[in-house]
Formats: structure tokens, C-alpha cells, sequence
């Protein structure tokens, strides 16, 4: 988006209507109309915006269109409403100065459009917030409710306001809306019964009918029909471009966010629709007996249904129709209506309903936006009234309006000319005067208390007697006859008789916007506003709270006899207050303009434009705007903009902006006449002064970018220059960076190599001397050795003796022998003969020496162990001796014996007397004593049997009783037979032919097998008659049983009855010894 700097910059035609040059009316409109065609509508002059009304939406009313015009300066920007509302609104926040924006123009130029747009523009930079939104929504709002209600197209607006509007905005100190308050001005009542030809009702009418659902309709008793009613007007009935549904819509969303509850929309509805509903009740006359006519209702229906609708007794209604009561003092005079005045009487209370429920709307909305704190606040008022407006057919309600307008004229005259005059006193200017055209003896014409034309209307409708419009205009033309603003036919003023234009009822003001002929009929009774109090009572009687309060004066308790005000005072006051009011703010303008009488965008009929002009004064204005001076800007802002032009200004002025500006205007050479310097602002006479500054400063500005174009280009050369020098030197010294990197490394490799190679010869070279030295430092040595023994050899040889290199062997092994031997002694182990300690041998030579001592005094140690033993302990170890020659490897049974020492005697046979006679039967010493288990030969069972051993016999005996069973010699023993198993079997086999061999070989079992076997071979061995006894292992041998030979045989058989030996015969030749095998 183009950010401007200034209203001058791209200006179409000039933005400020001040700064026209040459300044005549023909300029103004073709400054006016260029600006129009370009779509520019709003145009300056001075701070008073010119609104043309462009009949058709321009985008330049968008959000960033407000946020473009938010917090510049007025002359900032090209001309815009919203650049007068932002001014408005800042100086009300940031000054603190009340505001109001007076908003002028004729009907239709775009009063109420330009009031919306102030106001959405205000509420959308002024503070946010949940609380502040809900207040702009409802001050918004208010606009749609006020609009249905109090406008209706016209021939001259589609939408044309019928009252006047002021609102008043309320802020608090940080400019944030708290609420505001809206006084209404005289509705056009007379609209609600009778419509000129081509224009509406107001458009709640036709919105409540087109937009209302069926239902509602029916609630309120109408048809969607609008040729059902009489008060709407059928031939413009529709509007293009207006849709009454959906605004009817609006409205009602409207009046709910602005805060009226359910009840008080149906309320309003109902009254609408009873307006209705009393314009189709028509009367039909009635004679009388005394001649006279008197009104009846011709259909009752519509007035039973309204009746219904406002609950009012319907009798009451229609006596209020065909009487009238007048009071007077004490007296109740009650007379009849004709028809003529039942229908007066009818359109009256219309009028009346309508009217006073639009004050109530206004009312209920201020209840609800008013500003919910009593804290000191701001106020910006914008005032939309009703523009000023030439009909064919003019009467009170417009000459009400112009009154309006042309007082509003007056204001603005008077507020625009003290401002300028303000300025220049404070800027300590000299002003001089200016002519134009001022509108008070207008204003004073209508107004004068004495003999202004409300005054006389008024005296006249309070007059006693026969008064009509007619007297009233009688009464003009006596005493206005010669205002020379007033014209009539019939006045004083002769010049008037002769004028056709002029009817005999009519009068014509010279209004300041124009000629304006108003028809007296109707004056006085608008202007009485009368409505009778039967009606009015017959009102308050309804059973309706609204209507109740609408007609306060119907209430019996409270007849007044005085008469109220009249319609015309009571707006003199109002404007009065708001005249007052108006002047007491800071007053921002915008004279709306109408392009047009066709409500066609794009046609600028320049004749109601210049009409227009001249009546809004615009050409006095500018002339009074540039009296003094043009163009007037403050020395900052000034400063500023034309600093370029001189050298001791640009780039920077150091000093005070108005000497800055001094500087700037002496250098430039301007004529000291074109321009004065105020307090704050330069004021420029002359705009051709000022058209000369911005066309240097155009020039310049060209100057100045072509520099900076100059100066970027090379700006931007030169730094690209650099930024590839730069990269270039960069680029450079990495590259030699890698260069000699590489060099460096190639450099670094060779001069290890060769350092490596010279050292490596070096350290050869070196190697090799040190080899050579020590070769021939042992050379040396050996050579000086052999030399020296020689020597030494050829000079002691005289001493030697032939042998002497043998004693010197002789000593050198004695001394080693010795050395050896005493070792040896020193580390001598002990005399146990399992110690398999022996110290190591010191010289291999000695080796034999060595093993044969460690045996010899093995065998030393071993005769030293044994030459302790007593003869006793000598038997045993001889007996374990034999037993082990005899067993050791052959019987399975032997191991378990070595450990158990051999006692011989196990039964302590002398000592136990139980054997003593057994003791004495054997003569010998018992050798062996012990009890055995003889097998039986038939089954192979034991019997216990005593076992004697002497050195003779072998005594077997009973156990028990001692007596001796066999008693056999040992030499009758040739052999003794044991199995190779762990049994304790052995057979004792007896020299055949011998006594003792009658009954055959022994077979017994003993527990001491090894001992017995070795005692009883020991006796062979000892014996010197005797052979030695056979001992023969083996786990089947031959057992002689008296004469036959049995087999004892041993098998390894899995245990049984716990480890014991079984023996079992087998037959007559087998018998079975099973012994458990031994884990
Ligand atoms: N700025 C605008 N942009 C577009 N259309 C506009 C603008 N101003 C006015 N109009 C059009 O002109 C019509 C008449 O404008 P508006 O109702 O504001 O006139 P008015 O001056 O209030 O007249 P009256 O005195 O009869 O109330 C609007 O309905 C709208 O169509
Ligand atoms: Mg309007």
C-alpha cells in the first residue's frame, strides 16, 4: 500500500479547498467535480470536510483504511471522514476538549450515513474490552431501531431521517466509551396519516409486514397486505434496494442487543400495529334530529381488533370518536363530531401514538446506553438532522426543518469565523475582516420572540376567537411585510402582487439555501398539536402498560386546563438547548453535498451542486479561511517537509523549528509579504507561495532520489566489489594455506627420510666402531692375559713342582667335597623313613655320590626305626610281613586287615574262665584263640566252633561248652585253601591218610582269615619237622568231605541280609559261597 505523507502528495485537483487557485465558484465545482469523478468525495477546506454523497459503496471505508487514518495528522492524508474523526476523537482524548461533529446538508447528500461512519470509526480506535465492546455494540446498534422508526423514503432519500438526532458519546479519561444520550427533534408525524405522492410511511410499516412470521401477524391481528391499510401509501410501497424482511430482522436483533426485554418489543409491535389498524376505521355521517350530521364507525371490526390489541373497552373508543367534551372552569360542555372531525380526531391520536411511542424508544434506549458511572467524562456529539429540504408542497414540518438547518448555518457561520479569529489572536496575527453572507436576520425572522413568524404562530393558535391558517398568514403579512427575507402576495410589500409564482396561501422565505414557499394550511393546527382529551382519556384507560404511559394527561387525576406548549415553542426551545449545547464544544464540520436529484452514482449535475454550495456558504468560507492567510502549518510539520530546499536545513536543522523555517524562506527568497510568522505556525497568503514550495520540493525530491539512487548504485557496486575482494582474499589464503601445507608436509617426509638414513649410518658407523673397540679390548685382554701367563708362568715356573697342578685339583675337590658334605649335614632331613626330602646335588660330578648317600642313609634311617621295635612289636610286624607276602594282590580281603593289628588271643582264653577247661585241656600256649563258624558240609551252614591255634594243633572246640571237637597237629595240615574275595572262608586240608584226615578237610569262616592263614604258615615256616604249609587262593577249590570231594565255589553275588556270605549247597559236589561284591 502507497503510504502518503501529505494531502499534497498526488493530489487530484487540490485536497484543500483553501489552496485553489484562482478561487472562484467555477473552480471550486470543476475542483469539486474532478475530485468526484476520481472517487475522491471528501474534500477540505481548511478542517471542514466536503462530503459528496456518491450513491454507491466505495472501498474506503475497510479496516486498514481506519487503521491508515489512525493517530495521523489532519493534513497528513488525502482527505477523509475519517481523518476529521480521528482528529475529533484524539483532541477529546489527549486534550481533554469536548467535541461535537456537526454534520449539514440538504436531504439525501449523506448526513446519516456520514453520522455511521463517525461513529464505527471512533468505536473501532477507541479501547477494547469485553465491558467497552458491549457499549459501542449498543451505541451502534441504536442506529438500525431509531432509522426504522424515524425514517422513510421520500422523493429526495430512500432512507430520509424524519427527525432530528443527536447523540452524544460519552469517554472516560482514557478515551474509552461509558455510554451516551440521544435527544430526538420533532419527528414529521404528520407522515404516520398521509404520505406526499411518491414517498412511504416510516419503515417500520413495511418491515413489520414483510418481515413479521405468520404467527406474529396473526398475534397482532394484520395482514401482510399492505393494500389492506390505508396510512401506507400503495404506489412506492417497495423500495429497490431495500428489504424490509430482512431489516425488519435487523431491527429486532438490534433492539435486543441494545437491551428492550420481549415484552417491550411486543409492546411496540402491538402500537405499530394499532396505528394500522386506526387508519382503516372510517366513519360514515348520521343525521340528527336537530339537522345536524353526526359520525358513526362504518366497520367496527377494525376498532374491536385494535381495541383488542391495546385493551381499551371498545365503547369507550368509539364514544371518544363521535364526542367531544371541552372543559372550561367548573363547566363540561360535550358536543358531537361530524364526520370531518372524527377522521381530524382519528389521524390525531395516530399522529399523537406514533410520535410519543417514537420519544419512548428514544427514551428506553438512552436507559439502556447511558454511562453506568457518575465519573467525570468526555463528550462528542454528533448532531444528523434533518437536511434542509424544498418540496413542492412545504408546509410546518418543513418550515420547522429550515428553521432547523439555517440555525444550524448560523452556528456554523459564528463558530468558523470566531475559530479563524481565535487563531490568528493567539498566533499573533493580524486579521482582517472578511464580508458574507450571515443568516441571522433569517434566523430572526422565524425566531424573534416579538414578531418572528413562531411567535406570531403562536399568538394566533392562542388567540380567543375564530382563528385559522388564513388569519395567521394575515397577521404575516402585516408584520413581516417588510423583512426582506419574507415574501407574500398579499403583504405591504407591493412588489409581490403582481408575482404569479406566489399563491394567496402560501408565503416564501428567502432561506439561505434557497427560496422556500410554504403552504399555510395546517400551520395552526400543527402547530397546536391538539389531541382531545377524550381520546387521551380514553388512552389511559387501556389495559396496557405502554399506551398507559404514553398518554400521562388522560389520567383523571391529573386534568390540566392549562394547554400545552405548542409544537413550534417547544422546538425553539429544544434548538435553543442545542445551540447552547453545540457551542460549548469544540465543533468539527461535514457539509454533506448531493450530486444529484437521481440517487445515480457518477452524475454530477453541477447546478444543484453550485446551489448547494452557495447555500452552505463554502465559497465565503474559503475566502474567510484565506482572508488572512491560506495556508497555515505548524514549524515542525514545516520544517520537515521543506527542509531539502535549503543547505543550512538539510539533512538536519539543530536549532528551533521556527528559526529553521526562517532560515529555509529567507534562503528560497520568498517575498516577506507571502507569508508571517505565528507563535507555532508559518502562515502562507498566498497558495501560488505555497505551490512554489512543493514544486522545489518536487524538483528536489527528484534531485534527492537520483542521488540516492547515485549513491545506493555505488553503495551496492562498491560493497559487491568488496564483498568479491574479500572473497577473494579469503579464497586465496586458503589456498595458499593448503599450498604450503602440502609443500610443508612433502618437505617434513623427505627430511625424515633422510634424517632417518644419515642416522642410521651414523648409528651403523658408531655401531661398528664400538664393535671394533670392544674386539680389540678383548683382544687385548686375552692377548695381555696369555702374555701375562706367560709371564707369570715363565717366572714362577722355577717355583712349581711337576705335580703341583694336581694338589691344586686334589685341594680344589677336597675343598669342594667339603663344602659339599657340610651342605649336606646342614640340610639333612629327618629321620622319618617316608621323609622324601633330599638337598639337590651342587655339581653334576657328583651325581652317583649323591643318590648313593640319599640311599645309604635311607637304609640307615630305616635300620635306626626298626632297632626301636620291641620283640613283641618285631613278631607282629614279621607276622604282617608274611601276611602281606602271602595275601597282598591275591585276596580282596587283605587290605582291610593291614590296619588291624594281629592280637592272636581274642578270647582272653586264660584269663576267661569260661574256657579254662578248655584252657587246660590244651597243653601249649595258644597261639591264636578265636571263634570260627565251621560249615556244615550237608547244607552249608556255620556253626560257631572255638579255633585254637598252638604251636602243635589246631584245636577246634564247642563254643559253648569248650569241649574239644578236633584237635588236629599241624603237620596232618598240608594246605589251606581261601577264596580271592573278601569271605573270611578257608579250608584246612588234611594230609590224606592221616587220623585227622577221617573226617575229612575243614571248611570254616573267620573274621581274622589273614592273621590265621599267617600264623598257621608262619608255624610251617618255624617248624623245623614240618613242610611248609601250601597256601593256596583261588575261588574254587576241592574240599574233601570224608569221601567224597566238594567244590566250593565263589561267586560275586549282589548283597544280601545286609554284606553277609552266604553259603549254600548246591548239590552233592557244589557248594556255593556268594559274596557281596565290595563297592
Ligand atoms: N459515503 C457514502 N457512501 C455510499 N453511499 C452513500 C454515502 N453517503 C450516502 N450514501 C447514499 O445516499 C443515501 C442517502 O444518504 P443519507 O440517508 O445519509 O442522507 P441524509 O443526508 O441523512 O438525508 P436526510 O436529510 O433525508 O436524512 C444513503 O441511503 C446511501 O445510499
Ligand atoms: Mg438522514
Amino acid at each position: 500500500m502507497e503510504v502518503k505523507t501529505s494531502l499534497l502528495d498526488n493530489m487530484i485537483g487540490v485536497g484543500d479547498m483553501v489552496l485553489l487557485e484562482p478561487l472562484s465558484e467555477d473552480s471550486f465545482l470543476e475542483n469539486l467535480r474532478k475530485r468526484f469523478d476520481h472517487n475522491e468525495i471528501y474534500t477540505y477546506i481548511g478542517s471542514v470536510v466536503i462530503s459528496i454523497n456518491p450513491y454507491r459503496s466505495l472501498p474506503i471505508y475497510t479496516p486498514d483504511k481506519v487503521e491508515e487514518y489512525r493517530n495521523r495528522n489532519f493534513y497528513e492524508l488525502s482527505p477523509h471522514i475519517y481523518a476529521l474523526a480521528d482528529e475529533a476523537y484524539r483532541s477529546l482524548r489527549d486534550q481533554d476538549k469536548d467535541q461535537c461533529i456537526l454534520i449539514t446538508g440538504e436531504s439525501g447528500a449523506g448526513k446519516t450515513e456520514a453520522s455511521k461512519l463517525v461513529m464505527s470509526y471512533v468505536a473501532a480506535v477507541c479501547g477494547k474490552g469485553q465491558e467497552v465492546n458491549k457499549v459501542k455494540e449498543q451505541l451502534l446498534q441504536s442506529n438500525p431501531v431509531l432509522e426504522a422508526f424515524g425514517n422513510a423514503k421520500t422523493v429526495r432519500n430512500d432512507n430520509s431521517s424524519r427527525f432530528g438526532k443527536y447523540m452524544d458519546i460519552e469517554f472516560d479519561f482514557k478515551g474509552d466509551p461509558l455510554g451516551g444520550v440521544i435527544s430526538n427533534y420533532l419527528l414529521e408525524k404528520s407522515r404516520v396519516v398521509k404520505q406526499p405522492r411518491g414517498e412511504r410511511n416510516f419503515h417500520v410499516f413495511y418491515q413489520l409486514l414483510s418481515g413479521a412470521s405468520d404467527d406474529t401477524l396473526k398475534k397482532l391481528k394484520l395482514d401482510r397486505d399492505f393494500s389492506k391499510y390505508n396510512y401506507l401509501s400503495l404506489d412506492s410501497a417497495m423500495v429497490n434496494g431495500l428489504d424490509d424482511a430482512a431489516n425488519f430482522r435487523t431491527v429486532r436483533n438490534a433492539m435486543q442487543i441494545v437491551g428492550f426485554m420481549e415484552d417491550e418489543v411486543q409492546s411496540v409491535l402491538q402500537l405499530v400495529a394499532a396505528v394500522l389498524k386506526l387508519g382503516n376505521i372510517e366513519f360514515k355521517p348520521e343525521s340528527r334530529c336537530n339537522g345536524t350530521d353526526e359520525s358513526r364507525i362504518k366497520d367496527k371490526n377494525d376498532l374491536k381488533e385494535m381495541c383488542e390489541l391495546l385493551g381499551i373497552e371498545q365503547s369507550v373508543l368509539e364514544r371518544a370518536f363521535s364526542y367531544r367534551t371541552v372543559e372550561a372552569k367548573m363547566e363540561k360542555v360535550s358536543t358531537t363530531l361530524n364526520v370531518a372531525q372524527a377522521y381530524y380526531a382519528r389521524d390525531a391520536l395516530a399522529k399523537n401514538l406514533y410520535s410519543r411511542l417514537f420519544s419512548w424508544l428514544v427514551t428506553r434506549i438512552n436507559e439502556s446506553i447511558k454511562a453506568q458511572t457518575k465519573a467525570r467524562h468526555k463528550v462528542m456529539g454528533v448532531l444528523d438532522i434533518y437536511g434542509f429540504e424544498i418540496f413542492e408542497d412545504n408546509s410546518f414540518e418543513q418550515f420547522i426543518i429550515n428553521y432547523c438547518n439555517e440555525k444550524l448555518q448560523q452556528i456554523f457561520i459564528e463558530l468558523t469565523l470566531r475559530e479563524e479569529q481565535e487563531e490568528y489572536v493567539r498566533e499573533g496575527i493580524e486579521w482582517t475582516n472578511i464580508e458574507y453572507f450571515n443568516n441571522a436576520i433569517i434566523c430572526d425572522l422565524i425566531e424573534n420572540n416579538q414578531n418572528g413568524i413562531l411567535a406570531m404562530l403562536d399568538e394566533e393558535c392562542l388567540r380567543p376567537g375564530t382563528v385559522t391558517d388564513e388569519t395567521f398568514l394575515d397577521k404575516l403579512n402585516t408584520i413581516c411585510a417588510e423583512h426582506q427575507h419574507f415574501e407574500s402576495r398579499l403583504s405591504k410589500n407591493s412588489k409581490f402582487l403582481t408575482d404569479h409564482s406566489l399563491p394567496h396561501n402560501c408565503f416564501r422565505i428567502q432561506h439561505y439555501a434557497g427560496k422556500v414557499l410554504y403552504r399555510v394550511e395546517g400551520f395552526v393546527d400543527k402547530n397546536n398539536d391538539l389531541l382531545y382529551r377524550d381520546l387521551s382519556q380514553a388512552m389511559y384507560k387501556a389495559n396496557h402498560s405502554l399506551i398507559k404511559q404514553l398518554f400521562p394527561e388522560g389520567n383523571p387525576a391529573k386534568v390540566n386546563l392549562k394547554r400545552p406548549p405548542t409544537a413550534g415553542f417547544q422546538f425553539r426551545a429544544s434548538v435553543g438547548t442545542l445551540m447552547k449545547n453545540l457551542q460549548s464544544k469544540n465543533p468539527n464540520y461535514i457539509r454533506c453535498i448531493k450530486p444529484n436529484d437521481k440517487k445515480a452514482s457518477h452524475i454530477f449535475t453541477e447546478s444543484l451542486v453550485r446551489h448547494q454550495v452557495r447555500y452552505l456558504g463554502l465559497m465565503e468560507n474559503v475566502r474567510v479561511r484565506r482572508a488572512g492567510y491560506a495556508f497555515r502549518q505548524a514549524y515542525e510539520p514545516c520544517l520537515e517537509r521543506y527542509k531539502m530546499l535549503c543547505k543550512n536545513t538539510w539533512p538536519h536543522w539543530r536549532g528551533l523549528a521556527r528559526e529553521g523555517v526562517e532560515v529555509l524562506m529567507t534562503d528560497l527568497q520568498v517575498p516577506a509579504e507571502e507569508f508571517s510568522y505565528g507563535r507555532s505556525k508559518i502562515f502562507i497568503r498566498n497558495p501560488r507561495t505555497l505551490f512554489f514550495l512543493e514544486e522545489r520540493r518536487r524538483q528536489c525530491l527528484q534531485d534527492l532520489a537520483t542521488l540516492i539512487q547515485k549513491i545506493y548504485r555505488g553503495w551496492k557496486c562498491r560493497s559487491h566489489f568488496l564483498l568479491l575482494k574479500q572473497s577473494q582474499i579469503v579464497v586465496a589464503a586458503w589456498y595458499r594455506r593448503y599450498a604450503q601445507q602440502k609443500k610443508y608436509q612433502t618437505i617434513k617426509n623427505a627430511t625424515t627420510v633422510v634424517q632417518s638414513y644419515t642416522r642410521g649410518w651414523q648409528a651403523r658407523k658408531l655401531l661398528r666402531e664400538l664393535k671394533y673397540q670392544k674386539r680389540c679390548k678383548e683382544a687385548v685382554t686375552t692377548i695381555a692375559a696369555y702374555w701375562h701367563g706367560t709371564q707369570v708362568r715363565r717366572e714362577y715356573r722355577k717355583f712349581f713342582r711337576a705335580n703341583a697342578g694336581k694338589k691344586i685339583y686334589d685341594f680344589t675337590i677336597q675343598r669342594i667335597m667339603q663344602k659339599y658334605f657340610l651342605g649336606l649335614k646342614r640340610d639333612m632331613p629327618s629321620m622319618s623313613p617316608i621323609d622324601k626330602n633330599w638337598s639337590t646335588r651342587p655339581y653334576r660330578f657328583l651325581d652317583g655320590a649323591h643318590t648313593e648317600l640319599r640311599r645309604i642313609f635311607h637304609l640307615w634311617r630305616c635300620k635306626k626305626y626298626r632297632d626301636q621295635f620291641t620283640e613283641e612289636k618285631k613278631a607282629v610286624y614279621e607276622e604282617k610281613l608274611e601276611a602281606s607276602e602271602i595275601f597282598k594282590d591275591k585276596k580282596a580281603l587283605y587290605p582291610s586287615s593291614v590296619s588291624q593289628p594281629f592280637k592272636g588271643d581274642y578270647l582272653e582264653i586264660s584269663k576267661n574262665p569260661k574256657y579254662q577247661k578248655l584252657n587246660s585241656t590244651v597243653e601249649e600256649k595258644v597261639l591264636l584263640a578265636d571263634v570260627v563258624n565251621k560249615i556244615n558240609r550237608a547244607n552249608g551252614k556255620g556253626t560257631a566252633r572255638i579255633f585254637l591255634l598252638t604251636k602243635k594243633n589246631v584245636v577246634l572246640a564247642d563254643q559253648k561248652t569248650g569241649q574239644v571237637k578236633a584237635s588236629v597237629p599241624l603237620p596232618d595240615l598240608t594246605s589251606v585253601s581261601v577264596s580271592t574275595q573278601t569271605d573270611g572262608f578257608f579250608a584246612l586240608k588234611l594230609k590224606e591218610g592221616s587220623a585227622s584226615a577221617v573226617k575229612g578237610d575243614f571248611l570254616l569262616s573267620s573274621e581274622h582269615l589273614i592273621e590265621i592263614i599267617t600264623k598257621l604258615h608262619r608255624m610251617g615256616a618255624t617248624t623245623a619237622d614240618r613242610t611248609q604249609l601250601d597256601v593256596d587262593i583261588s575261588d574254587e577249590f576241592l574240599v574233601q568231605f570224608k569221601q567224597e570231594k566238594v567244590c566250593v565255589k565263589f561267586i560275586q553275588g549282589a548283597p544280601k541280609n545286609g554284606n553277609s556270605v552266604s553259603c549254600k549247597r548246591k548239590n552233592n559236589r557244589l557248594l556255593e559261597v556268594s559274596v557281596p561284591t565290595t563297592a
